[in-house]
């Protein structure tokens, strides 16, 4: 593992989005697993400013969703798909061919996380993955205590990622399941980024980053991870040793 550790969130945010280019840049056939949320914000707001100016292609990437929360509708701002096809989908005109996002409404979910399986096989496996962190340590939606031998999974969500959730809807919103990749999943990724910056992930990122490797924090599988690169800015970083 690879720690970066940024003066702050603009940079932390630039060095994220670069990194995706050079990836899009070195393999114009990359499958990408981007993170929803407000971490990655202004990273993908700067990769696709960088994709359009620079004339930077994806039009033959694969998107594979990292998360949604169960029974959220993709139309509702709070939803994971919601942000990524805004923030990334629609200014890069990426074709839905090009897009495989969970169906968090089906009657059928153990069917979704199959079928997602499948299409990362089928894609030769994510290229690279860009995560954010919980505030309870979970990477995806990969809560505490999840097994690290899972691929796409449902898991009941915990207290922590239920009541921040709320931060991303408008209004209230019941949160009690999240359809995700597995650790499984994060450890095959060929390259994986973790962001997390401002101080609020000061003591989840000494956590995940320092502490023994354990079920406690999913986020620490990025230890292990041989391709893992944190990118962090100073504030989360103020209570890391190194
Ligand atoms: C969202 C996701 C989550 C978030 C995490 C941090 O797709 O996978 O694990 O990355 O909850 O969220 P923010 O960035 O809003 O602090």
């Amino acid at each position: 593992m690879q720690i970066n550790i940024y003066k702050d969130h603009s940079t932390a945010s630039f060095h994220a989005a670069e990194a995706i280019i050079s990836t899009v840049e070195n393999n114009p056939d990359s499958v990408l697993c981007l993170a929803a949320g407000d971490t990655p914000r202004l990273a993908y707001e700067l990769m696709v400013k960088t994709a359009l100016d620079q004339t930077i292609s994806f039009a033959r990437c694969t998107f594979i969703a990292l998360d949604e929360w169960v029974g959220i509708e993709p139309n509702n701002e709070g939803s994971c798909s919601y942000f990524l096809n805004n923030l990334i989908f629609k200014p890069l005109s990426i074709n839905t061919s090009q897009i495989y996002l969970f169906d968090s409404l089906s009657a059928n979910l153990a069917e979704e996380c199959k079928k997602m399986d499948e299409t990362i096989i089928k894609k030769g496996g994510i290229d690279l993955m860009l995560a954010g962190v919980g505030m309870n340590g979970h990477i995806g939606f990969n809560e505490p205590g999840v097994s690290p031998h899972l691929y796409s999974h449902v898991i009941n969500l915990d207290d922590t990622t239920r009541s921040v959730g709320q931060k991303y809807f408008k209004k209230s919103t019941a949160l009690t399941q999240g359809i995700t990749l597995g650790l499984k999943h994060v450890s095959n990724s060929k390259q994986l980024i973790m962001m997390a910056t401002g101080s609020k992930k000061a003591n989840v990122a000494k956590q995940a980053l320092e502490e023994e490797v354990s079920i406690d924090m999913p986020a620490g599988i990025i230890q292990i991870h041989p391709q893992g690169i944190v990118m962090i800015d100073e504030e989360a970083a103020m209570f890391l040793k190194h």
